[in-house]
């Protein structure tokens, strides 16, 4: 057995922070102010939304409290751009982001100088105690996750426009596909998950907990276009015996015949991308699926799920490498060759992947105090459990041990499938 997953070097949050908040700049700067300002269905928020909450993110949980003199930038931008946080106090709806074109983007933008220059002197200033040290690290990685959300709630937005608008240029082509797929043996018994030793994790990574699973296999390789395309073909959306019953009440609801994002065009299967409209590319991991679709896929398949604990004990010895935010192509790309070692393929980017875990408290979680309690643990139910990081994903925001979470019915996240069976 390779040493387990290999911890990243966190970098000081003093470090981190200019790296991370410049990247988020960097996504919206190539969006005009309309592209920034519209919120395309509730669960998206509108680019310009996200660039404040971020933003507002460091000053109400770290320069308010903890920075001599400072001046909010506008007091109403507590309420306005508090996402979640009860104790914070009120709260703009949520449906209702996309509604406030005042402040204007080049406001918002002015906050974030505004907020960043603060940051600036708190960070070179003195020693920062180590709870404010690990609450800055948070909001960067908070921050992070709004990257992401950036990317897919602006993929929703320009879907539903139909001029079919690109974000960037076309990524490059990439024909190859895995010759060999096949399965991972993994041994049973006594394993731990969670997260261990040093550097950054969210407090729903822990504690690390031992517990036992049965032997099983996963497979090398996401589920592929092509693969789906062949559940559709063999009647997948249409056959209720494949499916969970509040799964087939919504693709009878939504009447969903195929991922999110697919078109039928001239005979074949074309999908919206951030690079526009492009054909299916069947030797790509799938996505846009939801949990729901990933199951009755599975099913017709003969196989199944993994749990979130296979998925970590598998996918911990692999290299935290693979098609990351930071490759460009913002799409899946085709299946590379299995590791020869004997780890899966992919396990990490491309396609966040849904296990059959709901999302709950590890044994002995407990939730923090203060605001910052709010952040994971509140929304443990309803919700299943994603691993692995897409190719929207910061590289160095993800790791074994990272737990994702969406309601079943979500498919607007880059949400893909990966089988396991037992042994
Ligand atoms: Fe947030």
């Amino acid at each position: 057995m390779r040493p387990e997953t290999r911890q990243q070097q966190d970098p000081s949050p003093a470090a981190r922070y200019p790296g991370v908040r410049a990247a988020t700049g960097q996504l919206a700067a190539r969006l005009s102010a309309e592209d920034c300002a519209i919120q395309s269905m509730p669960d998206a928020s509108p680019v310009k939304w996200h660039l404040a909450h971020t933003t507002w993110f460091f000053e109400t949980f770290v320069l308010e409290p903890n920075l001599r003199g400072y001046r909010p930038f506008d007091p109403a931008y507590r309420v306005l751009f508090n996402s979640y946080y009860n104790a914070v106090g009120e709260k703009h709806p949520r449906p209702e982001r996309g509604m406030l074109s005042r402040p204007t983007l080049q406001e918002v933008l002015a906050y974030r100088r505004h907020v960043d220059g603060a940051m600036h002197a708190l960070l070179s200033g003195r020693a920062l105690a180590p709870a404010l040290l690990d609450l800055i690290n948070l909001g960067t990685h908070h921050e992070q996750q709004h990257q992401e959300l950036i990317l897919t709630d602006l993929k929703h937005l320009l879907s539903r426009n139909p001029l079919k608008p690109a974000y960037q240029k076309p990524w490059p082509l990439t024909p190859v596909s895995a010759r060999v797929r096949g399965w991972i043996s993994c041994a049973g018994g006594l394993h731990e998950i969670g997260h261990a030793g040093e550097g950054f994790h969210f407090d729903n990574e822990s504690p690390r907990h031992p517990l036992w699973l049965q032997p099983f296999r996963i497979a090398t390789h996401p589920v592929t276009h092509g693969d789906f395309i062949e559940f559709i073909e063999d009647g997948g959306y249409r056959r209720p015996e494949l499916w969970l019953s509040a799964g087939w009440d919504l693709v009878n609801a939504r009447g969903w015949q195929a991922p999110g994002y697919w078109e039928r065009r001239d005979g074949g299967w074309q999908t919206f991308t951030l690079h526009g409209m492009a054909p299916v590319d069947p030797n790509a991991p799938v996505c846009h699926v939801s949990f729901y679709e990933a199951e009755a896929f599975a099913r017709w398949a003969g196989e199944r799920l993994p749990t979130e604990a296979e998925w970590e004990v598998a996918a911990r010895q692999a290299p935290v490498e693979g098609n990351f935010v930071e490759s460009g192509a913002l799409h899946p790309l085709a299946l590379r060759e299995a590791p020869e070692d004997g780890t899966p393929a992919q396990i990490f980017g491309d396609v966040w992947e849904w296990t059959r875990s709901d999302y709950g408290p590890y044994p002995g979680f407990r939730i923090a105090e203060g605001a910052v309690g709010e952040y994971n643990g509140k929304f443990m139910s309803g919700q299943y459990v994603l691993r692995g990081g897409s190719c929207a994903t910061p590289a160095d925001h993800v790791r074994a041990s990272y737990r994702n979470f969406f309601p079943p019915e979500a498919r607007w996240q880059f949400s893909g499938v990966r089988l396991a069976r037992d042994a």
